[in-house]
């Protein structure tokens, strides 16, 4: 890293939801924990899910607005609807669901198997459409509600290596238009929120061994730094609170200017601009 993290108390936010019941998957570490965590320091209660007990429990540990912790892999056919089942079971209702609990799947096209393909997609995509529609009666019942679902710049721009990632991205992006025209008339929005380059345990093995990844991708982000993962929780509070009431269907890239923005280490210079 070459410029200063952003993890400080410098950043913060007024909005707040008291009173808010708010699901998170994917809550144990990385971007699901920065949103736990920001949605407890709002005001909500936080159910927390993902598939590593100590993990959660060590997160929820920390909030104080009455968490839950339910445990639950999203990878088996039925884990959708099932989870939905078992937080109904623990809370009155929802409010917020931000799905982020998601896997990469880095494999050329030669080395993808129909198994990764139904891996990636059984969790990035079919458990959150599955737990989506499994909460949204209770999200109705409050009388309208936030989906928010974390999608990727890699179904915005090709990214190489990804085939398989990319497609599961894109289908939630495209999922999040759907699922806003039908349930727009009930009250619920749904958007997505497209990270960049985020420092969580996905890149942690890339970062710590391939030498240069840091600094060369680093170099292609216009604000010239990774993200962290407060950088995304705090547009998932956008995207819960009344602040984006009149926003549903959208697709918002929290990149620092990486897929729709020209950035480089060395860019071209061509003379009638230079001084
Ligand atoms: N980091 C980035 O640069 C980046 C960029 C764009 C998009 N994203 C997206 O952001 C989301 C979060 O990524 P992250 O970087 O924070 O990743 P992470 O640190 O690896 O966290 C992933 C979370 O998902 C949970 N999870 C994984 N497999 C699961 C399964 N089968 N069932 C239930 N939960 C499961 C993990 O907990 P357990 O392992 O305990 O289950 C963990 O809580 C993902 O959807 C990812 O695609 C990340």
């Amino acid at each position: 890293m070459t410029n200063a993290a952003t993890t400080d108390d410098s950043h913060g936010t007024s909005i707040r939801l008291d009173g808010r019941v708010a699901v998170v998957t994917g809550a144990s570490r990385g971007i699901g924990e920065a949103s736990a965590r920001a949605l407890d320091g709002a005001g909500a209660r936080v159910v927390l899910t993902g598939r590593t007990t100590a993990d959660l429990e060590r997160v929820a540990a920390e909030l104080l607005h009455d968490p839950v912790v339910l445990t639950a892999d999203l990878a088996p056919a039925g884990a959708g609807t099932d989870l939905a089942r078992r937080i109904l079971n623990e809370v009155d209702g929802v409010d917020v669901l931000v799905n982020n609990a998601g896997i990469p799947m880095r494999r050329t096209p030669a080395q993808l198997s129909e198994a990764d393909f139904d891996l990636v997609f059984s969790i990035n995509v079919r458990s959150l459409v599955m737990l989506s529609i499994g909460l949204a009666p209770s999200m109705v019942a409050r009388g309208g509600g936030s989906v928010i679902n974390i999608s990727s710049v890699a179904g915005v721009h090709g990214p190489l290596g990804r085939v398989a990632y990319a497609g599961t991205k894109g289908a939630v992006d495209a999922m999040t238009r759907a699922l806003a025209a039908d349930w727009g008339p009930e009250g619920i929005r749904v958007n997505s929120i497209a990270p960049g380059l985020i420092v969580t345990a996905i890149w942690e093995d890339a970062r710590n061994n391939v030498p240069g990844l840091i600094e060369d991708l680093e170099g292609q982000i216009a604000l010239k730094r990774w993200g962290f993962g407060d950088d995304i929780a705090e547009v998932v509070l956008f995207f819960a609170s009344d602040a984006s009431r009149y926003v549903t269907g959208e697709t918002l890239v929290v990149d620092g200017g990486l897929a729709r923005v020209t950035a480089s280490n060395t860019p071209a210079r061509l003379p009638e601009l230079e001084d």
